[in-house]
């Protein structure tokens, strides 16, 4: 071992956590102390993506090796510590572009080696669900979370900090996809999300939408025959030569992707009888989605945890945030940790739940 286990103390009062994210587009590193963010760094490639219409993975992975170590530096600075106070290193293993990932894991391993300190592998979408804690410092499960990002969309039930139900998921794209595919067909520019949010801004939802998002399938939804609708609604008027305005079909698209998810989710929290409602993924930073959330909670009773905008998008002070849970359970990574492109949301629960369960037989 490259550090000493016994100089872990995993119930500290407040651990100080380095997360380092760069699964995508973004170098991103923060430093949290306990729950209070102290720093937060991002490099994104993002405007020289947009050239290319999405990401471009060798340019993804060319940006990060660039920026990495001047982000990690600088969120270090900025968080008011030296190397030594950390007390362990948090990085994304997995999901995302394998080679981009590949250099935050390179990094964190061999920074974690040299300080001696930890190193927890983050599973990225369990980044995106510890968001909240940052929001809200006393928040504990039980609670019922909308996770809607670009490539996972479901309804889980939090039982426990490291225990989760999926309750409902998208049977096929996941809802930031939906909003990705949709932007493209309306020439709208990469990233697609905010740009179909500014767009349906100045919309009408008039344009009637499938009603298949809508009730029905238990908690889960599907985004495919929503994208269709849409492109046939658009290449119709462009056949007919008849004019369309961009703005209701965005308008439109956005309440039929977004109200279904707000539905299924307050349903889900009556159903479980929990107080609490959180949100996390980039969908989450969707202003419609915020509101109608926010209305629906407040119309039943619910508490709503919804982490600010930058902390819905992919940032490091949540991947910070999930090492802290995986921190307090002694979950530590060993230095043959390896980058993962895909990992099943169902798997990724079980995981964590088997090891926490086994935690909990060894006390
Ligand atoms: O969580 P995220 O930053 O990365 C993933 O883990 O996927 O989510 C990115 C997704 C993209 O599909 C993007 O279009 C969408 O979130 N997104 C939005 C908004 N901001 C980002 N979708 C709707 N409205 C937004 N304001
Ligand atoms: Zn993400």
């Amino acid at each position: 071992m490259y550090y000493s286990l016994d100089k872990i103390e995993l119930h500290k009062a407040e651990p100080i956590i380095l997360g380092i994210e760069s699964s995508c587009d973004e170098t991103a590193a923060a430093v949290i102390k306990g729950r209070r963010i102290l720093s937060d760094e991002i490099a994104s490639s993002a405007k020289v993506q947009a050239q290319f219409g999405g990401v471009v993975p060798e340019i993804a992975s060319r940006a990060h090796t660039d920026a990495v170590a001047e982000v990690v530096e600088r969120a270090v600075k900025n968080a008011g510590i030296t190397y030594e106070d950390i007390d362990a290193v948090a990085v994304t293993y997995g999901a995302g572009l394998l080679g981009a990932l590949l250099v935050g894991v390179s990094f964190a391993k061999a920074f974690a080696y040299a300080l001696k300190k930890p190193l927890i592998a983050v599973n990225h979408i369990r980044g995106h669900l510890a968001a909240a804690y940052l929001d809200e410092p006393s928040l504990e499960a039980p609670f019922v979370t909308l996770l809607a990002s670009g490539g996972h969309t479901a309804i889980l039930y939090a039982k426990s900090d490291a225990e989760f139900e999926i309750l409902g998921a998208t049977l096929d794209d996941a809802a930031g996809e939906a909003f990705d595919k949709v932007a493209r067909v309306l020439g709208l520019s990469y990233p697609g999300g905010p740009n179909i949010e500014r767009e349906a801004n100045s919309g009408t939802a008039n344009i009637p939408m499938p009603k298949m998002l809508k009730g029905g399938g238990g908690y889960n939804f599907s985004y495919s025959g929503l994208k269709t609708a849409v492109i046939n609604y658009c290449h119709t008027k462009e056949q007919k030569n008849e004019p369309y305005s961009k703005a209701d079909v965005a308008a439109s698209f956005q309440a039929a992707a977004v109200d279904v998810l707000v539905e299924k989710t307050v349903q889900a929290a009556k159903e479980k009888g929990v107080r609490v409602v959180t949100a996390g993924g980039g969908v989450a930073a969707n202003g419609y989605l915020r509101s109608s959330l926010a209305k629906a909670c407040e119309e039943n009773g619910l508490r709503l945890v919804l982490p600010e905008k930058r902390y819905c998008t992919d940032n490091a002070a949540m991947i910070a945030s999930e090492g802290l849970v995986q921190y307090r359970l002694g979950n530590f990574a060993e230095m043959d940790l390896t980058a993962k492109a895909s990992i099943p949301l169902a798997a990724t629960l079980e995981t964590v739940q088997s090891r926490a369960a086994k935690k909990a037989e060894q006390r």
